[in-house]
């Protein structure tokens, strides 16, 4: 999905670095003359994203939590925010004591749609199955359902899964 609207030059937002996978497809997908900003509040996620993103001098890492991304982002980047990718819950491997929850996810996903540009698209990966993960879920869902006409939001969820499934949330800005 954000393949079909990243391009080199673009700029994007990792709001959930973790071990740098998402950051590093990002960064190939804007190429050395596109920026990429990540947001995590562990120092060891952002060491093993830095080690993974070696070279890749787009990319501009921010310790701290993603509902700080407006004061974070250069005042330039409002609207020109072409993806930002939410991968919610715990880094794997590690502590399940720091995870993502509903309060700082909506703050962040409020101010992420304030930077989309007009064509980009907002993902956010919910957790439903790990603890407090249904009630972030229910919560994007429920922010994500009342956004205006100027957004097209679409879910995508395994319906056979014996577990609670992983789910998508997209959100695209129209207008
Ligand atoms: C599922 S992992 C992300 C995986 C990552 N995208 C990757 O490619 O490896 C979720 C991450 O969210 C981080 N996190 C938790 N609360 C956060 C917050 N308020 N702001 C930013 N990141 C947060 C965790 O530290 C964890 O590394």
């Amino acid at each position: 999905m954000l393949s079909t609207v990243l391009k080199p030059g673009d700029w994007a937002v990792d709001a959930t670095v973790g071990n740098g996978h998402d950051t590093l497809w990002l960064a190939q997908q804007v190429g050395p003359q596109g920026c990429v900003f990540g947001f995590d509040v562990q120092e060891a996620a952002l060491a093993a994203a830095t080690r993974r993103l070696e070279g890749f001098t787009q990319v501009s890492f921010y310790q701290c939590g993603h509902e700080h991304l407006a004061t974070r982002l250069p005042p330039t980047s409002q609207g020109r925010i072409t993806a930002v990718m939410f991968n919610l819950g715990y880094l794997p491997g590690t502590t399940h004591d720091i995870k993502t929850c509903a309060p700082s996810t909506l703050a962040a996903l409020d101010q992420a749609l304030d930077f989309l540009a007009i064509g980009g698209i907002i993902t956010l990966i919910l957790y439903p199955g790990h603890t407090g993960g249904a009630e972030e879920a229910a919560a994007v869902r429920s922010r994500s359902d009342q956004l205006s006409p100027a957004f097209v939001v679409t879910r995508h969820v395994r319906l056979n899964a014996r577990a609670p499934a992983p789910e998508l949330i997209a959100i695209a800005r129209r207008t």
